[in-house]
């Protein structure tokens, strides 16, 4: 079994990390033996889950609340965190909170969804991603979504955001393959999250376990560039094939019940 602080370094940052797949990689990464660096925005949340990892796992934790919507927020964290010996950076935060078209939401909306999304994952692969390669070891998780596989209805900038986040996953993992940092762009579908139930109505949907996810996840860090969870081929391609994609558009189009 890889031992993770040897390998990676001795602490672990997850933004987004209070709840649903976030939680899960907090646990994960400190049963492995890493303290943990949480940031998200309820500062109470984050308190909570920091005092259970502590209690649990034995390890240390920094909590951090912040918005990842915001221009300042991964210079705060790069910050704050300046003193720590950074091995693993999750970017998980990133999910839609409502699924509508395109103008019936405000554009300052889908611009902080493009920056948390976006110029936030960007940046933190830029400032924390550089020591990782200098140094010549760590793990960078980018999560993103099977919305990235093609433009649909509803999904138009989340989608968009999340196909940024596969391709620029995919980019790193080229780079940095050969100066000992994985890169892994994480690709999940439906999910038991909180931010999940609180945007779908879930009904009889089957749901990924954030458990597994991030399980599945840890145990495949250095299988990039892509890891599509729940698939029979997670190393493969779109689940579209080869479809034509205008095709592919539509049935991305179609609501799934
Ligand atoms: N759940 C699914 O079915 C599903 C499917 C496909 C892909 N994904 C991807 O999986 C990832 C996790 O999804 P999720 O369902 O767990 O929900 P999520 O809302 O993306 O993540 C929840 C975590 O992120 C934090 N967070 C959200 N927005 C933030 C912001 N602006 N600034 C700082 N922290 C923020 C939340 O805490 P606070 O609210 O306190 O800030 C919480 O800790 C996302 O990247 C999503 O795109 C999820």
């Amino acid at each position: 079994m890889t031992d993770f602080p040897a390998t990676y370094g001795s602490w672990a940052v997850i933004a987004g990390g209070s709840d649903g797949v976030g939680a899960a990689f907090a646990r994960g990464l400190a049963a492995r033996g890493m303290n943990i660096v949480l940031v998200a925005r309820r500062a109470p949340v984050l308190e909570d889950c920091a005092t259970a990892l502590e209690k649990d796992y034995g390890v240390r934790t920094r909590t951090l609340s912040l918005d990842l919507s915001t221009e300042e927020a991964i210079g705060e964290l790069e910050h704050a965190t300046a003193d720590l010996d950074i091995g693993i950076f999750v970017y998980n935060a990133g999910s839609d909170s409502r699924t509508v078209e395109f103008l019936d939401r405000t554009l300052d909306e889908h611009r902080a969804l493009v920056h948390r999304n976006c110029v936030s994952v960007l940046e933190a692969a830029y400032r924390f991603g550089g020591p990782m390669v200098t140094r010549g070891r760590g793990a960078l998780v980018l999560v993103t979504s099977g919305a990235a596989w093609a433009g649909g209805r509803n999904l138009a900038s989340y989608g968009a955001s999340k196909a940024f986040d596969l391709i620029l996953a995919e980019g790193l993992w080229a780079e940095w393959r050969e100066r000992g940092v994985h890169v892994l762009g994480l690709v999940l579908g439906a999910t038991d999250t909180p931010s999940l139930r609180r945007t779908l109505d879930i009904g009889d949907r089957v749901l990924a376990d954030p458990h597994d996810v991030a399980e599945q996840a840890l145990e495949h860090l250095a299988d990039g560039p892509t890891w599509i969870h729940g698939s029979e081929n997670p190393t493969g391609g779109s689940p579209f094939g080869a479809l034509d994609r205008r095709s592919a558009v539509l049935a991305m189009s179609t609501p799934r019940h």
